[in-house]
C-alpha cells in the first residue's frame, strides 16, 4: 500500500512538473516568436514581440560595417538621428573566406554592438548579387569560372556577374546563406536585434537583356514554366496592369515558349523567373534555418529606359507577379528609391498586396519630406542610403528632426498602418490635394515648407475618430468638408498644438483665430504652415 502511495506521488509530481513545463514553454514560445509579417488590412505588418514595428531606418555605405574600429564613432551618430533600426551588409566572401569554413565574428560583433545602442538591424546578404555584378562571392567562387558559371554576352564572353543557371553557384550561396541564418538564430533567436533579411542586392543583368549563356540559350527555347502560368491565370484580375499589358499583347497565351507568350519583354520576364527562383532557393535555405521575413531590393527601370540599361530580371514593379511567382520565400520586393517621383513608386510598390519596405533612398532634406509619403502609405521601413557618410552627411540633419517626431507618433502608426485612417502626402506650393478621411473630404493646400527645397510640404493626417483628427508635417492647411447632405458645412470644434513631453503628447496652446483658418465661407481649415515639423489636433463639427 505503501509503494503504491509513493507510486502515486510520484505521478503526481511528473504531472505537474510536465505542466509547468508545458506553461512556461508556451509562455517563452510567445515572449520568442522571432519577428514576422502579419496579414492586416491590404497588407502586412511587421511585428516585433507582440506588436507592430515600423523601421525609421538608415542603410550603411557598403563597406563600413566591414571593420568594426571604422563602426566606432558611427553608432552614436546614427543614435543622434533617432534611427531604430541600421540597414548593415553581411558579405558571403566575409564568411565563408574558405569554402566550408565560417567566420561570424564580424556578424557577431555587429549585433553585439547594436544592442549596446539599442538599435535593430537589417542584414543585406550581399551573395551572388550586389547590383547586377558578382564581386562578393568569395575568391574561390569568381576565380573558378568552370564550376561557378558566369553570364554570357552574345559572343560567348564570360561577363562580371554569375549566371543565374549556375546550379553549383546558387547550391553553394544558398549553403552559407542558411549557415548564416543559423547562426543569427543561435546567437539573436531570442532576442530579435535582427528583424529582416535583404536576400542579395539589386539582382539582375545590366548591359544586355538576358543572359547568353548555353544554359541560359536552352532555357530559353523551352516552353514557359506551368508554375508561372498557373499564377497568372490565378491572379489575372489583380495583375499589375503593366504585366497585363505585355500577355495581353501577345494574346494571354498559356502555351508557348517565351517569345511566344511575352513577346518583345520575353527577355525580361525570363530573367526575371530564373532570377527570382534562384533567390528563392537562397531564401528557402536560410528560412529553413532561421525564418525571419525576408525581402529583395530592385534597382528601378526608370521610366521608359529598356531592361539591361537597368538590371534585367530584378524585382522592378512590373515584374512584381513574375516574382511572386518564383519566390514565394520572399516576403518583400523593395524599391530603392533614387527617383524624384518618389511617390509614384510607393505607389507602384503597394500592388498585389506588396509590403511596402525602402531599404534604399535619397539622403538630405528630401528623405525628411519623403518619409511622410512612405509611412502614411504604410511603410515598414524607410532607410535612407549612405547615412554614416561623414563627408557628406552632417552632424545635424533634416530626418533627425523627421525620424524624431515620427518616433513620437508610433503608437498611432502601430495602430493605424494599413489602415484608411492614415495618409501621407507631399506636395508642392500652390497644389492642392483632395482626398477622404473619417467622415470627411479634405482639401490640403500646399503652401510649402522650410526644408531647403522650400516648395515641398510634407504631413500626415491620422483620424483617431470619425470627426478627430491628428496633423503632423509642415506646409500645409487642411479643410474638412462634410460629406453629410442635411448638415452641409463643417468647423472646427476644437484645435490643439500638441507637445511631447515625458513621453506623452501633452495639449499645449488651444488654437483659434489666426492659428486656424478661413478654407472656404462655410469652412475653418486647420493651419500647418510653420516653418518647422508640428503635429496638431483638431475635432470636427459639421452644421446645416
Ligand atoms: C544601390 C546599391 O544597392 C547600393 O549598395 C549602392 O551601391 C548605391 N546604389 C550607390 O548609390
Amino acid at each position: 500500500m505503501k509503494t503504491l502511495n509513493i507510486f502515486r506521488k510520484q505521478i503526481l509530481i511528473t504531472l505537474a512538473s510536465l505542466l509547468l513545463f508545458c506553461i512556461n514553454s508556451a509562455y517563452c514560445q510567445n515572449n520568442t516568436k522571432i519577428p514576422y509579417l502579419q496579414k492586416t488590412g491590404i497588407s502586412k505588418q511587421l511585428i516585433l514581440d507582440g506588436k507592430p514595428f515600423i523601421m525609421l531606418a538608415g542603410e550603411l555605405h557598403n563597406s563600413s560595417s566591414s571593420n568594426l574600429a571604422y563602426m566606432d564613432s558611427i553608432w552614436s551618430r546614427m543614435v543622434s538621428f533617432h534611427l531604430n533600426t541600421l540597414l548593415a551588409p553581411v558579405t558571403w566572401e566575409m564568411i565563408e573566406p574558405e569554402e566550408g569554413k565560417f567566420d561570424f565574428t564580424n556578424v557577431d560583433s555587429l549585433i553585439i554592438k547594436a544592442r549596446e545602442y539599442n538599435l535593430h538591424l537589417v542584414f543585406l546578404w550581399f551573395g551572388t548579387w550586389k547590383n547586377a555584378c558578382s564581386t562578393y562571392p568569395p575568391l574561390w567562387v569568381r576565380q573558378n569560372t568552370k564550376r561557378f558559371k558566369r553570364a554570357q554576352s552574345v559572343k560567348g564572353e564570360n561577363l562580371n556577374a554569375i549566371s543565374c543557371f549556375s546550379t553549383e553557384t546558387n547550391k553553394a550561396d544558398a549553403k552559407a546563406f542558411a549557415s548564416l541564418m543559423r547562426h543569427i538564430k543561435e546567437f539573436d533567436g531570442n532576442i530579435h536585434t535582427v528583424l529582416t533579411i535583404q536576400v542579395e542586392n539589386e539582382s539582375g543583368l545590366r548591359y544586355m537583356s538576358r543572359d547568353h549563356s548555353p544554359l541560359a540559350d536552352e532555357a530559353f527555347k523551352n516552353p514557359v514554366p506551368n508554375q508561372l502560368i498557373d499564377f497568372l491565370k490565378k491572379n489575372r484580375n489583380t495583375l499589375i496592369p503593366e504585366f497585363d499589358a505585355i500577355w495581353r499583347s501577345n494574346g494571354y497565351k498559356t502555351i508557348g515558349n517565351w517569345t511566344e507568350i511575352f513577346g518583345n519583354d520575353a527577355d525580361e520576364v525570363f530573367m526575371a523567373w530564373y532570377t527570382g527562383q534562384y533567390i528563392e532557393k537562397v531564401a528557402e535555405a536560410g528560412k529553413a534555418e532561421y525564418p525571419l521575413p525576408m525581402y529583395a531590393n530592385a534597382w528601378l527601370d526608370g521610366g521608359k529606359a529598356k531592361a539591361g540599361d537597368y538590371p534585367s530580371g530584378g524585382p522592378v514593379a512590373k515584374m512584381i507577379p513574375v516574382w511572386q511567382a518564383a519566390a514565394p520565400h520572399i516576403d518583400m520586393l523593395a524599391p530603392d528609391i533614387y527617383r524624384p517621383d518618389f511617390a509614384f513608386v510607393c505607389d507602384t510598390f503597394t500592388r498585389m498586396g506588396n509590403p511596402l519596405f525602402i531599404p534604399e533612398t535619397s539622403f538630405g532634406s528630401i528623405a525628411a519630406e519623403n518619409i511622410f509619403y512612405a509611412i502614411g502609405k504604410g511603410a515598414i521601413c524607410f532607410s535612407p542610403f549612405a547615412i554614416d557618410n561623414i563627408n557628406r552627411v552632417p552632424l545635424t540633419t533634416p530626418i533627425a528632426d523627421s525620424y524624431l517626431l515620427l518616433s513620437h507618433l508610433i503608437p498611432y502608426l502601430q495602430k493605424y498602418q494599413y489602415t484608411d485612417k492614415l495618409i501621407g502626402f507631399l506636395g508642392k506650393k500652390g497644389e492642392t490635394l483632395t482626398c477622404d478621411l473619417g467622415n470627411y473630404s479634405l482639401s490640403i493646400n500646399f503652401t510649402g515648407n522650410s526644408f531647403n527645397i522650400d516648395t515641398i510640404s510634407c504631413g500626415l493626417l491620422i483620424a483617431t475618430s470619425d470627426d478627430e483628427f491628428i496633423a503632423a508635417g509642415s506646409g500645409y492647411t487642411v479643410t474638412f468638408l462634410t460629406k453629410s447632405v442635411s448638415k452641409p458645412h463643417a468647423e472646427i470644434d476644437y484645435a490643439y498644438e500638441l507637445i511631447y513631453k515625458n513621453g506623452q503628447w501633452i495639449r499645449e496652446r488651444r488654437l483659434n483665430g489666426d492659428e486656424t483658418g478661413v478654407g472656404s465661407i462655410h469652412n475653418i481649415a486647420l493651419r500647418m504652415e510653420e516653418k518647422k515639423l508640428t503635429v496638431k489636433t483638431a475635432k470636427i463639427f459639421s452644421y446645416e
